[in-house]
């Protein structure tokens, strides 16, 4: 290609196609590169999260709990079913439309915004005045220059050196989205984020799951009250079998099973599973770019080193996404993409990583903004909670779905929200209000003066902001 694009971005995941969106729109020539090829071995734009990440799995998700309700929760209302039974050729067909629905839908925004979209695995080759980029593609291979570079190759499962993922047996994200059948016992190595929610939609569909963690306490990364009502409503009532403080000691195959020998307080198990999700994170996709030859910095742990605007150590050269440090999450590369192409244009622009929203999407929800309780004491910071429980709001009664509570941390001194906590339904949704609010330096009393609509699950925030001041109205 002789052209020399003002901008190249190099993945076209969530991070690399926002990116590349956001700078052509600013008036720049810009060029998208990227890899990724679906089962079929068709080139798919959306990197991980729209291909084998948040959109299937949130289409699974969907799914399963529909199934759930259809079986236990519809008789409450009078609705009566019978002969249910879970088609998973279908559930399956249905994620795989969604997810060819977004991808092309990437394609066709590209096409809209003007962004020229080359398919093929992309290395920085030379550094300059422009870079040169080598973009190969089967035996095919050309060089593509530009004055800027957005590296946004986002990030690759973690592996464990004794259960090689194969897809058939042992699993990664990529095959626990892609279960033709319900496995009869399940084993999940790893319990995070797809850890819950893979093993939530297959033992809602009827499986046997065995989670093995290796740290002591469950959901260590979470607030502990959120972890302790988490780990009471998923052993108890979702009926996941979680084992803590594990240590595997080998995975075996035979006969069509995956055979584990893990180690606990209790001793020495060995347990045969027809399918074993290894989901243990997941690590920066940093070395696809050939950082060496051109000097790009990366650091201990493979993350490209970038300082607050997302620059490398290469002048005009941006990482953005899984690849560089902060949360592993779509909507943050997202907003860095946004960010650095409004940076190259010449204006100023940053993420705030401090207000990013984590959700978990069990059932109930999880989610949060801001520092935990844990964090707070660590830190030796006076603070005030509040808190309320969605078993007292009218909406949570009417929708059957009264697990869980709301909690806000505020300065002990200004009232300024420090971090919201959110177990219950649409967790994910009610978070924006808390993203908003700290986003905007706003006390917890602004929460509780704000006028909020009756019935809804948003009276729960109001009453926990209210808790700040030990005036709940309901409780
Ligand atoms: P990616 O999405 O990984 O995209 C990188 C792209 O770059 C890929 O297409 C890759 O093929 C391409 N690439 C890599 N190297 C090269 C190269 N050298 N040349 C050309 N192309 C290259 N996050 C959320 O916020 N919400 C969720 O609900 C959520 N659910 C998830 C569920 C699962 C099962 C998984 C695995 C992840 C989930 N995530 C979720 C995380 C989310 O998917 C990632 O944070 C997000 O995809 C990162 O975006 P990215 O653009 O940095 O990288
Ligand atoms: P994770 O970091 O969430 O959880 C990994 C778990 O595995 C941890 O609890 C860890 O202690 C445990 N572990 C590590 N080594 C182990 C070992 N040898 N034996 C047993 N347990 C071990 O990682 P996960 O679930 O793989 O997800 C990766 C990332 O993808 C997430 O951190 C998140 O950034 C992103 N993601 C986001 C989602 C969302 O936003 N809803 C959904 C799924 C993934």
């Amino acid at each position: 290609m002789s052209q020399v694009f003002d901008v190249a971005v190099i993945g076209a995941g969530p991070g690399g196609y926002v990116a590349a969106i956001r700078a052509a729109q600013l008036g720049m020539a810009v060029v998208c590169i990227d890899d990724w090829k679906n089962r079929k071995g068709r080139y798919s734009l959306g990197g991980t999260c729209l291909n084998v990440g948040c959109i299937p799995s949130k289409a699974l998700l969907e799914s399963s709990e529909n199934f759930e309700r259809a079986s236990q929760k519809f008789a409450d209302h009078g609705i009566r079913m019978q002969g249910i039974s879970m088609d998973v050729a279908t559930m399956q067909a249905r994620k795989e439309k969604i997810v060819d629905t977004l991808t092309s839908g990437i394609a066709m925004l590209f096409k809209k915004n003007k962004v020229t979209s080359v398919h093929g695995r992309a290395r920085l080759v030379s550094a300059g005045a422009t870079y040169g980029i080598e973009v190969g593609d089967g035996d095919k291979s050309e060089v593509i220059r530009a004055t800027h570079v957005v590296i946004a190759t986002g990030s690759l499962p973690r592996q464990l050196p004794m259960a090689e993922v194969d897809n058939e047996l042992i699993l990664d994200n990529e095959g626990a989205l892609a279960m033709t059948e319900v496995p009869r016992k399940l084993g999940i190595v790893g319990a995070g984020v797809i850890g819950l929610e893979m093993g939530s939609v297959w033992r809602r569909l009827g499986a046997e799951v065995t989670v093995l963690e290796a740290l002591p306490s469950f959901l260590a990364m979470v607030d502990e009250q959120v972890g302790k009502e988490a780990y009471r409503i998923f052993s108890k009532d979702l009926g996941l079998a979680i084992c803590t403080g594990v240590r595997i000691e080998s995975v075996s195959k035979a006969k069509g099973k995956v055979s584990v020998k893990y180690q606990d307080k209790d001793g020495v198990h060995k347990t045969d599973f027809d399918k074993l999700i290894i989901s243990v994170g997941r690590v920066p996709n940093s070395a696809s770019v050939g950082p060496d030859a051109v000097g790009l910095n990366v650091d201990s742990k493979g993350f490209i080193e970038v300082d607050e605007y997302c620059r490398t150590n290469l002048p005009n050269v941006y990482a953005i996404g899984d690849v560089v440090r902060g949360p592993m999450l779509a909507h943050k590369s997202s907003e860095e993409g946004v960010a650095v192409a409004e940076l190259i244009a010449g204006q100023s622009s940053h993420v705030n990583l401090e207000t990013v929203p984590w959700v978990i999407y069990t059932s109930p929800e999880i989610a949060w903004v801001g520092r935990n309780e844990q964090q707070l004491k660590e830190e030796g910071v006076a603070y005030r909670s509040g808190m309320f429980p969605f078993t007292a709001n009218g909406r949570a009664r009417s929708l059957g779905e009264t697990n869980g509570f709301i909690k806000i941390l505020a300065d002990a001194a200004s009232d300024r929200i420090l971090g919201v906590h959110i177990i219950g339904p649409f967790a994910s949704e009610l978070i924006a209000e808390a993203t908003l609010a700290m986003e905007f330096g706003a006390s917890a009393e602004d929460i509780a003066r704000i006028v909020h609509a009756h019935p809804s699950l948003s009276e729960v925030m109001h009453e926990a902001a209210l808790g700040v001041a030990e005036r709940t109205l309901h409780i």
